[in-house]
């Protein structure tokens, strides 16, 4: 298989380095389309693939491209590809906010999927929803996911509406997770530790309760349960969690998130 990136940053290298190291894709079959010469550089230092600069007819020799320029770079990206793109040429977008209807229009090209990956995927532990064009076929689609799953976990869903959802969810989860992680080392050093002994009494409590619920056959409700004992010092933090509607702004956020998700779509 041959595949063509638009756009090498975090994200679309992400991509490509999970493929090479499945190998789904043999370096040379890989052509790495970056306009930042600093980028381009070093990407042509790493011997990560073939590197060029603009998009041109090399890109209608691929099998698969792959579209992960920002949303804001894509309409000047999208005019230049609409020369060279070929009738059977699959898109894989991974930019945010923007509709397949859209990608469609702009490449006048109908095999278009679109997918939602995370920031996990640099270690290759990512989480991706993706959807796909009506116009595409079974296999293409399975194609996409095996090559997403090199990248973590991937899901379709037969409803790309459902990509807000999985924006304000899964693409921007990895914040909220940070952000609470933040929340509770700022805590321990308002109790008095310093801040590297905080981050470890809190990233290791993390980690460690990560994996026990991954292993424990008890509900979430039955772990918390375990933890709060009646009168005791958990409970006490939840019922503090509970009057300030931490859970729910939690929520409410993340519903933020969806909103401006579809706002972005237009
Ligand atoms: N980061 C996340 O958590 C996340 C999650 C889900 C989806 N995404 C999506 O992933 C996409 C990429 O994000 P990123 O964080 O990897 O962005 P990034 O690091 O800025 O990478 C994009 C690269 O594309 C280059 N570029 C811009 N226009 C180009 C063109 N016409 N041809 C070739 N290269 C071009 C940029 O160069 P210049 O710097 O010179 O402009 C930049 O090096 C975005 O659409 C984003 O919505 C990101």
């Amino acid at each position: 298989m041959k595949i063509g990136i638009v756009g090498c940053g975090n994200m679309g290298m992400a991509f490509a380095n999970s493929f090479i190291q499945y190998n789904l894709v043999q370096k040379e079959n890989l052509l790495l389309v970056e306009k930042s010469t600093e980028r381009g550089a070093v990407l042509q230092d790493q011997k990560a693939g073939v590197v060029v600069d603009t998009i041109s007819e090399k890109l209608g020799a691929v099998d698969l491209i792959i579209l992960s320029v920002k949303p804001q770079d894509y309409p000047a990206a999208a005019q230049d590809l609409r020369t060279f793109i070929q009738p059977q040429q699959l898109v894989l977008s991974i930019m945010a906010g923007i509709p397949i209807a859209k990608i469609q229009e702009s490449l006048g090209h109908p095999l278009v999927i679109r997918a939602m990956p995370n920031t996990p995927a640099l270690l290759g532990m990512g989480m991706t929803a993706f959807a796909a064009a009506a116009e595409v076929g079974l296999s293409d689609i399975r194609k996409v996911e095996n090559l997403i799953n090199s990248t973590g976990r991937a899901v379709f869903l037969e409803e790309e509406g459902l990509l807000d959802a999985v924006t304000g969810l899964s693409g921007s989860g990895p914040a909220y997770f940070f952000y609470l992680i933040q929340q509770m080392i700022e805590a321990g050093i308002q109790m008095g530790f310093d801040p590297a002994m905080s981050a470890l009494l809190v990233k290791q409590t993390m980690l460690g309760s990560y994996h026990l619920m991954q292993t424990s056959d008890k509900s979430l409700d039955e772990l918390i349960q375990a933890v709060a004992s009646k009168g005791g010092t958990t409970e006490a933090a939840l019922k503090t969690f509970g009057e300030l509607g931490v859970g729910t702004g939690l929520q409410e956020g993340i519903f933020a998130a969806q909103k401006r998700a579809k706002e972005l779509a237009g």
